[in-house]
């Protein structure tokens, strides 16, 4: 059977792949595919390994060809596809979550923490341009975080791994999700609040919910103008959860006192107006960026495809309930 894989992945994860006995298809390109590149290479494959930066619907899989059984994408995220119209089709869909995912992504977030509440970003700039000259009683002052208030927004795996590691740093949790979690309580210690209590009472607040029409610009004016004056946020979850337009007049007025983006509203590109913005921290999207997570990505994405095509159903599917009716 043919397997395509959209882009070249780290670690020699494929190496499996080689030696499955299948026809392995792998872009040359280091780049994303075209939408006409993509189609071209996939079609005839029995299952693909995309990224989130390839945009998979039915028109996609009905052009890669009836025989296609499996999506596998090698990411925790998949707002990049449109689940409903290949479960439709009986087609299965794949993600990698895992902890060294959690991990990585969660350590990201805390690190997102740690750079703004100190300021390490601006300090390491201004050292570099040779602007340093001695010890000064007031340069880069920020704010400790012991004792502070952490606003967890989303309480997946994600949220609830940010949550644990609170508390080495002596941080109160408040966390929002649409059913409050008493699991996630017990585990992380993390006290429920309704979103108005969370924006009102947190010192920083980080977001871990997934792209949805309800979570698209849902940190919007009105929810930073419910925000402490001077609180801080993070997001590495999705661009679009916040409105950066929002964002920028709200870090501008000083009602925000600094954000951290590792994701943006239309990635690639990213809004020149936060590019010229000393409180904000902007990364290219690498939360995930950690070779223990990219590697265990990789594992999982391709055993998804392996074991689906020998009729074994997967442990991570995002779309459990076709598989007994899925494409044979
Ligand atoms: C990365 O953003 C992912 O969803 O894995
Ligand atoms: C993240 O938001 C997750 O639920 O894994």
């Amino acid at each position: 059977m043919k397997i395509f894989v959209s882009r070249k992945l780290p670690g020699g994860v494929l190496s499996v792949l080689d030696s499955s006995g299948h026809e392995v298809v792998c872009s040359e390109f280091d780049r994303p595919l075209t939408q006409e590149e993509f189609l071209q290479m996939a079609k005839g494959a029995d299952g693909v390994i995309s990224l989130l930066t390839d945009k998979i619907n039915g028109e996609v899989v009905d052009a890669i060809g009836p025989q296609l059984r499996i999506v596998s994408n090698y990411a925790v995220g998949f707002d990049n596809i449109n689940v409903p119209e290949l479960t439709e089709r009986g087609i299965v869909v794949a993600n990698t979550p895992s902890d060294q995912v959690n991990e990585a992504v969660a350590e990201l977030s805390w690190a997102m923490v740690l750079a703004l509440s100190r300021r390490i970003v601006e300090a390491d700039e201004s050292v570099k341009r040779g602007a340093y000259s001695g010890w000064e009683p007031s340069i880069f002052l920020g704010h400790n975080i012991s004792g502070k208030v952490l606003g967890v927004v989303g309480m997946g795996r994600i949220g609830s791994m940010v949550a644990r590691m609170a508390r080495g740093f002596n941080v109160r949790v408040l966390y929002f999700k649409r059913t409050r979690d008493l699991e996630a309580e017990k585990e992380t210690g993390a006290e429920y609040a309704d979103m108005d209590r969370l924006l009102g009472e947190s010192d920083f607040i980080s977001l871990h919910v997934p792209l949805t029409d309800e979570t698209r610009h849902m940190m919007n004016k009105e929810a930073f103008n419910k925000m402490k004056k001077g609180a801080l946020l993070v997001n590495t979850a999705r661009g679009p959860v916040v409105d950066e337009h929002d964002l920028v007049d709200a870090l501008r007025s000083g009602q925000l006192g600094g954000a951290a983006l590792d994701v943006f509203d239309n990635e690639p590109n990213v809004n020149p107006e936060l590019i010229n913005m000393e409180n904000v921290i902007l990364t290219p999207h690498i939360a995930s960026a950690t070779w223990e997570a990219r590697i265990e990505m990789g594992r999982l994405a391709v055993d998804a495809i392996l074991l689906t095509l020998r009729g074994e159903k997967p442990s991570n599917l995002v779309n459990p309930e076709v598989w007994d009716h899925r494409r044979q």
